[in-house]
C-alpha cells in the first residue's frame, strides 16, 4: 500500500521520540498472561507442537511464549511465516502476501499460528488456510490481542491473551511505522 502524503507525515510524527503513550497492558500482566496461555496450549495440543509466529509484529510474544511452553513442560518446535496486509498506514489493504515463508516441514504436524493481534482476521486466516494446504493435522491460533468487533471474515482464535480495546495499539513487537515494537508493554497513542 502506498500511504498518502498526510499519511506518511502523520505517521512520521507519531513515531518522533517523546510521544505520550498510554499503558493498556504491563509488562507484568502480559507476562502472567503468557504463561496462562501456555498452560492452556498444552492442555489442548499436548507438547509436540510446531509454532509458527506471524512475523513480524509476534516476535516478542511468540519468544515469550515459547519459553512459556518449555516452563509448563512442552517440546515445541518452530519455524516462522512473515505476512504483510498493511503497508505503512493503519488502515488495513485487505490484501495478505507473503513475505517470507515456512522452511519446517507442516504435513502431519500439530500447528499453533501466533499472532500479536486480531483485527480483521485476513492475516489468521491466511495463514491457516495456508497450513491446512499444507496438510497440517491440526491448526490453532494463538493471538495476545483480540480487537472484538473489527473481523470481517469467520475465525475465531483459539488462544486470547486480551481483549482489547479499539485503539491502534504499540510495543511488545507491534509497530507503527516502524517504531515502539522495541517497548516492554503494550500501549497506545494518546492524542
Ligand atoms: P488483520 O489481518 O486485520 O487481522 O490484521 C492483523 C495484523 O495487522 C496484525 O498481525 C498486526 O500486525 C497488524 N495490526 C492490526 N491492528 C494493529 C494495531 O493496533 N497495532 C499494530 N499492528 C496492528
Ligand atoms: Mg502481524
Amino acid at each position: 500500500m502506498c500511504p498518502s502524503k498526510a499519511g506518511t507525515e502523520l505517521m512520521g510524527k507519531l513515531a518522533r521520540k517523546g510521544t505520550q503513550l498510554h499503558v493498556l497492558y504491563t509488562a507484568e500482566e502480559i507476562a502472567q498472561r503468557v504463561h496462562s496461555l501456555a498452560r492452556d496450549i498444552l492442555a489442548v495440543m499436548g507438547p509436540d507442537l510446531l509454532v509458527i509466529p506471524v512475523l513480524k509484529g509476534s516476535f516478542i510474544f511468540a519468544a515469550d511464549l515459547l519459553r512459556a511452553l518449555h516452563d509448563a513442560g512442552g517440546e515445541p518446535d518452530m519455524d516462522f511465516i512473515s505476512l504483510s496486509s498493511y503497508g505503512r498506514n493503519t488502515e488495513s489493504s485487505g490484501e495478505v502476501r507473503i513475505v517470507r515463508d515456512t522452511e519446517a516441514p507442516i504435513a502431519g504436524r500439530d500447528v499453533l499460528l501466533v499472532d500479536d493481534i486480531l483485527e480483521s482476521g485476513r492475516t489468521l486466516a491466511f495463514a491457516q488456510d495456508l497450513m491446512m494446504a499444507r496438510e497440517a493435522l491440526s491448526v490453532r491460533s494463538c493471538v495476545l490481542l483480540n480487537k472484538p468487533g473489527k473481523l470481517v471474515v469467520n475465525i475465531k482464535p483459539d488462544f486470547t491473551g486480551f481483549d482489547c480495546p479499539d485503539h491502534f495499539v504499540v510495543g511488545y513487537g507491534m509497530d507503527v511505522a516502524h517504531a515502539y515494537r522495541q517497548l516492554p508493554y503494550v500501549g497506545y497513542i494518546k492524542t
